[in-house]
């Protein structure tokens, strides 16, 4: 122990350090993080300019009026939906919630690293499951049998990142029927370009929480915007656990803004989904495996040249992020426009 620190709580002690690769990505093309590769809707900088008066910023947020109109965009009460600061908040508030030191929270592998990080931060003991190694399928019956009556929490991604795969409604409710006595989170982070939401099964299910980002296909993960959705019983424990201040006031205003605009969101859904194809299409042509993704990233192999193919591409101001050390070998790449992945296509087969 150094001189200079203060022993923290053993449960911080004991964990690996998680540092996402973050600097030096402005100038670059950025299909390291998932993000919108384009920006969020011109719209929802127009409404922050014009919403944003010095007298504002002086003012604890309020969301009264974002309330109401999310809350009606998502076709819930507006009792059963909290705003987070991304779903990194809505995982730390259910962990906060329901979660206690030596609890049981089970996860998949290879999956979001922040479900891992808050379960181990309450000091949980943190089971993961691991995806099914040929394709990469979501390990249904695996998760099913390791569900126990300790079982607290269950953190899901649907689709999940980094393996594109996911599971339909049907698997979600065997999970929530094998799991009654824990709060299982469905991170719906990639839901449009998939298409399958357990949203509206919060009213049926008292165990199950549904998260949403304003992260991914909305363009706006500097905002730090999330909801996390589930029965109004449980949104009044959450909110029992959660700062009341954790959203900033910008962050609302763009929210409302972003989601009047959905003519923006189907267009830029509408090109991912064809430069998904074209960019499958081109790994093919370079004769390089992959494997087929339920959202707006692919993950291909690269075997033993995965760091050095992120490396060298990384050198021609193309992003991407090598994930060997959970699946050895793969590399995952964003998809974003058509021409984006042509670019990136032509400086992968001067490589290859
Ligand atoms: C499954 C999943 N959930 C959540 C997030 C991050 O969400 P946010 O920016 O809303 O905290 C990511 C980002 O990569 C993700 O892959």
């Amino acid at each position: 122990m150094l001189k200079d620190e203060l022993r923290p709580r053993p449960a911080v002690e004991r964990m690996a350090p998680y540092s996402p690769p973050t600097g030096d990505r402005a100038d670059k093309l950025r299909l390291d993080f998932n993000e919108n590769t384009i920006g969020c809707s011109p719209k929802v900088t127009q409404f922050l300019a014009e919403h944003l008066i010095e007298n504002d910023l002086a003012v604890y947020p309020e969301y009264t009026d974002a309330r109401k109109e999310l809350s009606q965009f998502f076709q819930v009460a507006d009792e059963e939906m909290i705003f987070t600061n991304g779903t990194d908040e809505a995982i730390q508030a259910l962990v906060n919630t329901y979660v206690d030191d030596e609890d049981e929270v089970l996860t998949l592998r290879p999956s979001y690293a922040m479900y891992k990080f808050y379960a181990e931060v309450a000091g949980a003991v943190v089971r993961e499951i691991d995806y099914r190694i040929a394709k990469l399928e979501f390990p249904l019956q695996e998760l099913l049998g390791a569900i126990t009556p300790a079982t607290r929490a269950v953190l899901i991604a649907n689709p999940n990142n980094p393996t594109g795969t996911g599971t339909n409604l049907e698997g979600i409710e065997r999970i929530l029927q094998k799991a009654p006595n824990a709060a299982v989170l469905i991170d719906e982070a990639y839901y449009e370009f998939c298409g399958v939401t357990a949203l509206p099964l919060i009213e049926e299910y008292p165990n199950l929480f549904v998260s949403r980002t304003f992260s991914k296909v909305y363009g706006m993960a500097g905002m730090r915007f999330g909801c996390l959705f589930s029965s109004a019983g449980n949104i009044r424990w959450l909110h029992k656990a959660q700062s009341p201040y954790s959203v900033n006031s910008l962050a609302a205003l763009a929210a409302r803004a972003a989601v009047r605009d959905q003519a923006y969101i189907r267009r830029y859904v509408t090109e991912v989904l064809a430069a998904r194809e074209l960019l499958y299409v081109g790994l093919e042509k370079l004769k390089i495996p992959y494997f087929q993704s339920q959202a707006n990233f692919v993950l291909f192999y690269a075997g033993e040249r995965a760091v050095e193919i992120r490396d060298t591409l990384r050198n021609r101001n193309i992003l991407v992020r090598d994930r060997s050390y959970e699946l050895p070998g793969c590399v995952r790449v964003t998809v974003g426009t058509r021409d984006q992945m042509r670019q990136f296509l032509e400086e992968l087969s001067t490589i290859w």
